[in-house]
């Protein structure tokens, strides 16, 4: 099997693709409280009644809806706090940030060169890991990027990782996970942590596959394949 770079994986129609749902919001029907049973809104207005400061990193933020909807009620609500609420799509099909928000930012980069510049008291990726070929590493830099107490958690199907002779990888990723503090929700395929971990899986990416077909989610997703670090 010939497998994707990086470069080729970012223009495949798996993951250039305009139907996929990039319109969640943060609370509702069709929403990151609802993908990942944690309503963001609320986390972050807990956290602004006993600290000054909170921050939002949404990672593959689609139109940034869910962002912008913690951004208008924050503001009234909290307005005297300091916010920073960030989003990273790989294309930027952002609705319009709102005046008054300066604290928002929504930035179109890919997710295989970004690099944070600060820590984060939530960081989510709802249905983005789906497409990204290194998620290994995706899961240890979002995990290195939490402030002490901050939480990870973002959608994952354990089936998209597999060894570079097509063997699955997942059960293997899910033990160390465990044993590295991460929880690794099977029936919901959410993968959350609390406080900064600094995670060595031991594995070297060698590429993807985007004609993997559908995973759990029903949309056809990405394999990604590693080798052993020797
Ligand atoms: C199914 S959408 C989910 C969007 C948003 N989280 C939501 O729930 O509305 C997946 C998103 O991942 C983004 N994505 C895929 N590969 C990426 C990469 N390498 N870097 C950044 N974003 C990526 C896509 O552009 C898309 O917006």
């Amino acid at each position: 099997m010939k497998l994707l770079d990086d470069a080729s994986l970012e223009r495949s129609s798996v993951v250039a693709n305009s139907r996929m749902n990039r319109e969640r919001g943060a609370v509702g029907v069709n929403s990151y409280e609802k993908e990942l049973g944690l309503d963001p809104i609320a986390f972050l207005a807990d956290r602004l009644d006993v600290a000054e400061s909170t921050s939002w990193l949404d990672l593959c933020c689609g139109r940034g809806r869910a962002l912008i909807d913690a951004a208008k009620t924050l503001r009234s609500t909290h307005p005297a706090s300091n916010l920073s609420l960030h989003g990273v799509d790989l294309v930027d099909f952002f609705e319009d940030t709102p005046p008054g928000c300066p604290f928002l930012q929504l930035q179109s980069a890919s997710l295989h060169m970004w690099r944070a510049r600060q820590r984060y008291d939530l960081i989510t990726c709802v249905h983005g890991l789906h497409y990204v070929g290194d998620k290994l590493s995706f899961v240890e830099s979002a995990a290195s990027w939490l402030t002490v107490e901050g939480m990870f958690v973002a959608n994952l199907d354990m089936a998209n990782l597999r060894l570079a002779d097509g063997q699955p990888l997942g059960r293997r990723i899910a033990k160390q996970f465990r044993e590295c503090g991460l929880v690794f929700n099977h029936r919901r395929h959410l993968l959350s942590c609390v406080g900064t971990k600094s995670l060595a899986l031991g594995y070297r990416y060698v590429g993807a596959d985007d004609a993997a077909g559908p995973n759990y989610s029903g949309q056809e997703a990405v394999d990604s394949y590693y080798e052993p670090c020797s």
